[in-house]
């Protein structure tokens, strides 16, 4: 089964047809991503905090992205598998920048990756583009820039500030990025961005002019009770919930007796038993009787 193909993402922009990207970091939410026909999946550095307990992205590393996108991809066939440059790992020099992308797809079986930022990292996605390796834009809120923000702050809202954005995205299609996320920008500029580059907009937090959308597992899933206050991700279970109670009724039943029963054990043949107290009579204790009266 060979994967789907980046180049399809711009032919079902040319067609109308919308699609959903979705964050998964290790193997089973890998599984049941594409098991529900999500054709991208995102190895996003949101990692850092709905996975490995950070406050932002930043401490996110090169070696975490490796770690759970080796799980991603080996949990899937079907998927594209998209891998976030983490914080630090291109914006120090080209030539690293590269080379940690190379890694992504070579060591991490990565079929592309993300980048964050506008008009200064064209350069850098054009070398990338051009040794082989796809590459997403990312634009608008981007959260590794959140201490240079002051906060997770709606981006693009001024004339100007809307304006550089769209330069950008456009500067980063001619680049060759195959996609682009828009991150918590106005609905209004999403759209003017939408039909003014011809690779899929990717929104989360955009509005619903974009060519597809893109969410994090754990706030779509409702995993935790403390979620965030997002304005733009929607809850289509509470799976956080089922999972406590599942977990407080196993803990219940152990400490009660009631799990495991024999239902859930396996048993020595009574022939085995019988040889067994026959030769170490000492262990023809109560219990061994009640169990060979069990058998
Ligand atoms: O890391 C991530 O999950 C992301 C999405 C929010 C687009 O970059």
């Amino acid at each position: 089964m060979t994967r789907h193909s980046i180049h399809k993402l711009r032919e079902w922009k040319a067609e109308g047809r919308r699609f959903a990207m979705v964050t998964a970091y290790d193997y089973p939410s890998a599984r049941l991503v594409e098991q529900a026909g999500i054709p991208i999946i995102l190895v996003g550095d949101s990692v850092g905090s709905v996975v490995l307990g950070y406050e932002s992205t930043v401490p996110v590393t090169m070696d975490d992205i490796l770690y759970h996108t080796r799980s991603v991809v080996r949990a899937t066939s079907k998927s594209i598998i998209v891998a976030d440059m983490p914080f630090m790992s291109y914006q120090w020099n080209a030539d690293e920048a590269v080379r940690n992308a190379g890694r992504l797809l070579q060591e991490g079986g990565a079929t592309a990756v993300k980048l964050e930022g506008g008009s200064h990292i064209i350069p850098l996605v054009s070398r990338m583009v051009q040794v082989g390796i796809p590459v997403m834009g990312h634009l608008g809120l981007t959260p590794q820039s959140v201490n240079q923000f002051g906060g997770h702050r709606v981006q693009g809202k001024t004339p100007a500030a809307a304006a550089k954005l769209l330069h950008d995205a456009r500067a980063l299609e001619e680049a060759g990025a195959f996609a682009l996320v828009l991150e918590t920008i106005p609905a209004e500029l999403a759209r003017m961005v939408s039909e003014r580059v011809s690779v899929p907009t990717i929104g989360i937090g955009a509005g619903p002019h974009c060519d597809a959308q893109v969410q994090v597992f754990h706030d779509l899933l409702g995993f935790y009770d403390d979620q965030r206050k997002l304005r733009h991700a929607k809850r289509y279970a509470v799976v956080g919930e089922v999972i406590r109670n599942a977990l407080a009724d196993y803990a219940a039943e152990v400490e009660g007796g009631a799990f495991p029963t024999m239902e859930h054990a396996v048993s020595m043949s009574p022939g085995s038993l019988a040889e067994l107290t026959a030769a170490n009579p000492h262990l023809l204790d109560a219990v061994v009787l009640a169990e060979i009266g069990t058998i």
